[in-house]
């Protein structure tokens, strides 16, 4: 696999989860979900109950997105639940090292993620850490925002220490680099361009009639 899509279901029907994440299972590689809790972000959502119900139910991994203020509380939980991947927040955690070591000690990937206000090289040396950077090409806490342009540069830089950190260390597991926020069929080649090649699109998949057909739409044009 060269490319993952992650349907958000913050813009799903939060009644109907489980049917939600059924009508993308076989076109999707993830199924991402954001866990707010009104402090980190203006916006609350789900907890673990919620996510151990999802696993128990759904086929694809989730890719829990942790929107909260306390990260290193939290985040080994939601990967001894059984989430496929779990990114914490640079601007939230106090001990990132702990923190991502610990969910891949708990079965889990690792992910963090960069505000678009957060620089990227004070993080360059937990590469090693994670196996998913997240760069938010929106300000994180709701969906259906505009995609902020100048978060593209992060993305470039990011491809560029990725690719770098393989070259020295020879690392053969994957590092993906994530994007989410405004990603939609307008958005998505600009951020594939510019080194992307995880995608997390909310409103550009559930506000579609046809949810699955959405998902193949943006791979296609991921692959353009
Ligand atoms: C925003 C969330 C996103 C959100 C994206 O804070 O992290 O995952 O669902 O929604 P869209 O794709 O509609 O911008
Ligand atoms: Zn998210």
């Amino acid at each position: 696999m060269t490319l993952r899509i992650s349907p958000s279901v913050l813009a799903a029907d939060f009644t109907r989860l489980a049917d939600e994440a059924d009508a993308v299972a076989d076109d999707a590689d993830l199924l991402h979900v954001d866990v707010m809790d009104n402090h980190f972000v203006p916006n609350l959502t789900v907890g673990l109950p919620v996510v151990e119900s999802l696993v128990k139910n759904v086929r694809l991994p989730l890719d829990i997105h942790l929107g909260i203020a306390d990260p290193d509380r939290w985040a080994p939980d939601y990967a001894e639940a059984g989430a496929g991947s779990v990114t914490i927040h640079a601007e939230a955690t106090h001990a990132p090292v702990r923190t991502l070591r610990a969910i891949r000690a708990a079965g889990a990937q690792a992910g963090l993620a960069l505000s678009p206000a957060t620089p990227l090289l004070p993080y360059e040396g937990l590469l090693e850490e994670v196996d998913t950077l997240l760069v938010m090409t929106v300000e994180p806490g709701f969906g259906s925002q505009k995609f902020l342009e100048f978060t593209l540069e992060k993305v470039r830089r990011a491809r560029e220490a990725i690719d770098s950190l393989r070259r020295v260390s020879g690392r053969e597991i994957p590092l993906w680099l994530q994007v989410d926020g405004g990603v939609n069929e307008a958005t998505i080649e600009r951020c594939a361009a510019a080194g992307a090649d995880s995608f997390v699109a909310g409103s550009a998949v559930y506000a579609s009639d046809d949810p699955a057909a959405a998902v193949r739409a943006l791979r296609a044009k991921a692959e353009s």
